[in-house]
């Protein structure tokens, strides 16, 4: 199979949300630091009926209707998620259904899981499976789907809610450039869920800040290589169009290409020019390890000066770059807040949303990373596409635009409230919801009742 990417996507995230400038006045936090501290919108969470599985149940199912596939063209379906419901049934088995319906159970794959990261490796599953000589020829469906809540304090206005569907196979408009790839991995306890009994996982705020970047740098490093020795010459920014971030704030977003110039200026790339130079030139003596020790080492405080000095030589440097390559991507991330699994692919989405009628022919390169730690960076390729696997046509049914303007505003008290509900809630058994699917779209699925025996039970409006 040629050019083997992705033919078609859909994305779901609930129509409740929450304005973060409302959440940093009711938090008691700074004015400004949630939506310029962490360059933060609005967030969506999901409402006492719906979770990772009814998301996912309607991102797919809306995939499948609007691009016209038929569900028995499906031979492998993988999801990628860190929101446990279940330690052992997948959340793929509770997708069955739909194509059970259709007569067709011959459907590789399970649940991928490792934070943020689980959708890539579902997504590379799928790609790999495609090029494959167990590939029937058949397309393979991809799922990302998380609620990211945490504990009242500073990582709260960074949840948000999320799926998206991505239908891959071969002759796509969003082509792997299967050799440009790197990945980093490493054992670290930046950010985990070790308590089974709860929703909310165990960070450490700074040190995955700290891990993010650091990965960012040893993935950026290894795909520059891979590049020189595949294209024989060297890579810089300029060598793509587009850079695609997993967004758990967008503050990180704008300090990791910041970071990606830095690389560039270290490796010196010959775009960057004698002025830039001068600026950089105090920073070139700090090693990597130094850079990462500690925020409040005085070395790492002048790292981070690098973000000011790239925006004070904006003119030249950084700005006009983060505004072509990273800006048309940050859409729904900075809307919805982090999607775990999904957050990469939304922030993609939003590149499709914005950008689809002049992609063609563009090379974008996008980073995932999941604490832990995992992280790829890796490089896809556009091309026009044919209706119904067309980028302008992935732009209309993703719909975005008329997604964000529906949604519903909840007062910080309410949400709140809806937080404790869902803290009670989480592995229990034996309730009935509210069944109030008033905010829903037609065609969202909903969680009616979890039983005595803590069987879900779903029902689509
Ligand atoms: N106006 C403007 N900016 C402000 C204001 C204000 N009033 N107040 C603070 N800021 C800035 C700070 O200077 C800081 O910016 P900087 O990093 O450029 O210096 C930023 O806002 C955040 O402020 P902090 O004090 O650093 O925030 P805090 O430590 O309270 O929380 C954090 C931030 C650590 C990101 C927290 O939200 C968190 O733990 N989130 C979850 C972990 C996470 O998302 N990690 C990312 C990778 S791992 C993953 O994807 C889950």
């Amino acid at each position: 199979a040629k050019n083997v990417g992705i033919l078609a996507m859909e994305i779901y995230f609930p129509p409740t949300c929450i304005q973060q400038e409302v959440l940093e006045a009711h938090d008691g936090a700074s004015k400004g630091k949630y939506t310029i501290g962490l360059g933060q919108d609005c967030m969506a969470f999901c409402s006492e009926v719906e979770d990772v599985i009814s998301m996912s149940m309607t991102a797919v199912t809306s995939l499948l209707e609007k691009y016209n596939v038929d569900p028995k063209q499906i031979g492998r379906l993988e999801v990628g998620s860190e929101t446990v419901l279940d330690k052992s049934k997948s959340i793929k088995t509770f997708l069955m259904p739909i194509f059970e319906k259709c007569g067709n159970t011959d459907i590789e794959g399970v649940d991928s899981s490792n934070a943020c990261y689980g959708g890539t490796a579902a997504l590379f599953n799928c790609v790999n499976w495609v090029e494959s000589s167990s590939w029937d020829g058949r397309y393979g469906l991809v799922v990302c789907t998380d609620s990211a809540v945490y504990a009242e304090g500073p990582a709260r206005p960074t949840g948000g809610a999320a799926a998206i569907a991505m239908l891959i196979g071969p002759n796509a408009p969003i082509a792997f450039e299967g050799k440009l790839r790197s990945s980093h991995m490493a054992h670290v306890y930046d950010f985990y869920k070790p308590d089974l009994a709860s929703e909310y996982p165990v960070v450490d705020g700074k040190l995955s800040q700290t891990c993010y970047l650091m990965a960012l740098d040893a993935c950026y490093k290894g795909f520059c290589q891979k590049f020189e020795k595949q294209e024989g010459k060297q890579f810089s920014i300029l060598d793509a169009d587009y850079f695609v971030f997993h967004s758990p704030y967008n503050k990180l977003v704008q300090k990791s290409f910041s970071r990606l110039l830095f690389n560039d200026f270290s490796r010196n790339a010959s775009f960057i020019d004698v002025a830039a130079k001068e600026k950089l030139a105090p920073f070139s003596s700090l090693s990597n390890e130094e850079s990462y020790q500690s925020r409040d080492l005085e070395k790492i405080q002048k790292l981070c000066g690098l973000t000011v000095i790239f925006s004070q030589a904006s003119q030249q440097v950084a700005k006009p770059f983060f505004d072509t390559k990273v800006q048309p991507s940050t859409l729904i991330p900075k809307q919805v807040g982090n999607m775990y699994t999904a957050s990469l692919y939304a922030a993609f989405a939003s590149l499709i949303h914005n950008k689809s009628s002049t992609l063609a022919g563009q090379r974008v390169i996008l980073f995932s990373y999941g604490s832990g730690l995992a992280a790829t960076m890796f490089s896809l390729r556009f091309t026009e596409g044919e209706k119904p696997f067309s980028l302008s046509n992935i732009a209309s049914v993703m719909n975005v635009s008329e997604k964000l303007k529906s949604r519903n505003e909840f007062p910080p008290e309410k949400f709140v409230e809806l937080m404790q509900l869902m803290e009670h809630r989480y592995g229990g058994k034996d309730f009935i919801t509210s069944k109030d699917c008033s905010l829903l779209a037609p065609g969202t699925y909903y969680l009616t009742e979890v039983d005595s025996k803590y069987r879900r039970f779903y029902a689509k409006k």
